[in-house]
């Protein structure tokens, strides 16, 4: 699998596709807009699983977070895209001689196929005692916790935005009781009015707190990604 940078894919294509009998109309546009996503044909070239791969890279590679031998937790980390950019960035796989080997360990409510350096559970991290779980998984904290979960559509704008922000602030929650100091918390939000107590409670609990749209996240859609670094210990996470 290429390591890639990141930028736009570089293939112009105009694909379209007409609607069939026995397939929904939204059906056809979602087909019609992969068949045009640069970033789903680079995806499929570069050997990842998906084209969220790229959202990571273009995050990291402003915010520099997955260094060799960095521990990882991946909240919701099926089909595994973002596993395989932190294998690679943390070198879990051990494949950077003479570099810190890195952990990275998923959890999903899916299975995910094995992927070597990598370790995936099966698990809901909203579960009583998810985060202990993972502490002994790790054998102690993290410094990275991921997070690029969404929550089933219901079709209702604000429906949906109400339930990523439920999901981000229990992914904060549990990022609080994983990480170690200084480490960092990235995560999918929606843009809308109802993250602010978030965002404020991110601010306390962290140096900084950067939101960002990286290039690979499109642009018709409201997600965008809160990174927040150096964490300053569970102290500072009350609400
Ligand atoms: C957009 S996908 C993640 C894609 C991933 N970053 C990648 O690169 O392959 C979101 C995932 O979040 C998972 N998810 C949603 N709620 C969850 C929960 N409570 N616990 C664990 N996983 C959850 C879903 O099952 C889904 O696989």
């Amino acid at each position: 699998m290429a390591e890639n940078t990141s930028g736009r894919g570089q293939r112009e294509l105009k694909v379209k596709v007409k609607t069939a009998r026995g397939r929904k109309l939204s059906s056809t546009r979602w087909l019609e807009r992969q068949l045009n996503d640069p970033y789903v044909h680079r995806a499929r070239a570069d050997g990842y699983r998906g084209r969220a791969a790229y959202k990571l890279i273009e995050l990291d590679d402003r915010f520099r977070f997955l260094r060799p031998g960095v521990r990882v937790v991946d909240l919701g980390c099926a089909p595994g895209g973002w596993l395989q950019v932190a294998v690679a960035r943390v070198n879990a796989d051990g494949a950077k001689a003479g570099k810190p080997v890195g952990r990275v360990l998923g959890v999903d409510l899916q299975e995910v196929a094995a992927l070597a350096g990598a370790e995936a559970h099966v698990l809901d991290f909203m579960a009583d005692g998810a985060d202990d779980a993972v502490r002994d998984w790790l054998n102690g904290r993290a410094d990275v916790v991921l997070s690029d979960m969404a929550a089933a559509s219901s079709g209702h704008r604000n429906t949906d935005h109400l339930r990523i922000v439920a999901l981000c602030e229990a992914a904060a929650d549990f990022a609080f009781d994983v990480l170690e100091e200084g480490g960092t918390f990235v995560a999918k939000v929606l843009q809308g009015g109802a993250e602010a107590t978030l965002q404020a409670r991110l601010k306390k609990a962290f140096d900084r707190v950067i939101n960002v749209k990286p290039p690979a996240s499109r642009s018709d859609s409201a997600e965008k990604y809160v990174v927040a670094t150096g964490f300053r210990g569970r102290a500072d996470t009350a609400d």
